[in-house]
């Protein structure tokens, strides 16, 4: 089934640039890393130098892409783009290197999926601004360094676990992305009806927030399906009503879980007795790669306490039993 988040960006975050915050002042939430970042910004264009390499983590959907192109635009240079799974060959990372014009912003999104011998070339990259390549083959090979232009690259991971130490030091800005409060996401959404001209009433707006697993992705994505249901069925304006009905329409609860978080939940307690078990035998009892349960699923789940993480496997909590006896008694 699809997904209300995914991993990847989907075309529909591309026709988004409008609702994409552009400015730190735009950008809601995450006051602690804003306003350091806000600061080493500052501090680097005193001192006219590129700013210190960024490392930004947290669960998709929470700003990492957003954040690295406001520090472009807050730097007053240009974002130049690329992802770990793009960059296979030593010399896909030279041609995006040797492409930067000074001071530019290079954006490595998913960069723990870069290879390990790929990794090493960054380092002086990151390092002194140089790139060691070796030339020639057979015995003739030779090593030559070519200097590069100052820049600052910004690396994002929904997996900071799975960056090598030697990568993760050499960022002097490493900054957490945390899930968003209710009250931050319903400024999201205020925000995202105001660009999108679409009125929502405040209480309307407070329930989409509770229902967005804390994520401004999601909270954009489910505000744009209400829309639609408040146009076709209503009368154009989001209200508390309308955005129950078209919440469970989509099978969002209260908590916002949808009905992938529910089969989880479902396997977990009544295939596996509540566990400890295994992610991969989740993974496989409900159809879903691991890397989605442990990016995506998890997180969420157990950020709101419906399951614990054991050194034997994954355990339903209580309100785990609770949420889904509740749901499976309105169901049949
Ligand atoms: N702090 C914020 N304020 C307002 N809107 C935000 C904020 N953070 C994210 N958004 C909105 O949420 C959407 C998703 O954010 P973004 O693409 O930056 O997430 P991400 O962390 O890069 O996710 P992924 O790990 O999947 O790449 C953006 O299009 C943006 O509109
Ligand atoms: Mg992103």
């Amino acid at each position: 089934m699809e997904r209300i988040i995914t991993s990847d960006e989907m075309p529909e975050d591309i026709v988004d640039d409008t609702i994409r915050p552009q400015s730190l002042n735009e950008y809601v939430g995450q006051s602690e890393v804003k306003e350091n970042i806000r600061i080493f910004i500052e501090a680097a264009k005193m001192r006219e130098e590129p700013l210190d390499h960024v490392l930004l983590y947290g669960p998709p959907g929470l700003g990492k892409t957003t954040l690295a192109h406001i520090i472009a635009n807050e730097m007053g240079t240009t974002l130049k783009t690329s992802s770990g799974p793009a960059i296979e060959k030593s010399g896909d990372l030279a041609a995006v290197l040797s492409n930067l014009e000074p001071g530019d912003v290079l954006f490595i999104d998913e960069i723990h999926r870069m290879p390990k011998f790929i990794e090493e070339i960054l380092y002086p990259a990151m390092e002194d601004f140089e790139l060691d390549i070796v030339v020639g083959g057979e015995g003739s090979s030779r090593s030559i360094k070519i200097d590069l232009p100052p820049f600052t690259l910004v690396g994002a991971t929904t997996r900071a676990g799975d960056i090598s130490a030697p990568l993760r030091d050499r960022f002097g800005i490493v900054s957490k992305l945390n899930y968003y409060s209710e009250e931050e996401l319903k400024g999201i959404i205020k925000r995202t009806s105001h660009v999108l001209e679409m009125e929502i009433t405040d209480e309307a707006a407070e329930e989409l927030a509770k229902r967005s697993r804390k994520t401004p992705r999601i909270a954009n994505r489910l505000f744009k399906r209400v829309r639609d249901f408040a146009l076709v069925i209503g009368d154009g304006i989001i209200d508390k009503d309308i955005t129950k009905e078209a919440l469970n329409r989509l099978k969002v609860d209260k908590y916002g879980l949808d009905q992938v978080d529910m089969e989880y939940l479902s396997a977990l307690i009544n295939k596996f007795n509540g566990g400890p078990v295994g992610v991969e035998t989740i993974a496989s009892a409900i159809g879903e790669e691991v890397s989605t349960l442990e990016d995506v699923v998890e997180p969420y789940l157990m950020q709101e306490g419906f399951i614990k993480r054991t050194p034997r496997g994954r355990v339903a909590t209580d309100k785990a039993y609770e949420h889904l006896s509740v749901t499976e008694d309105r169901l049949f």
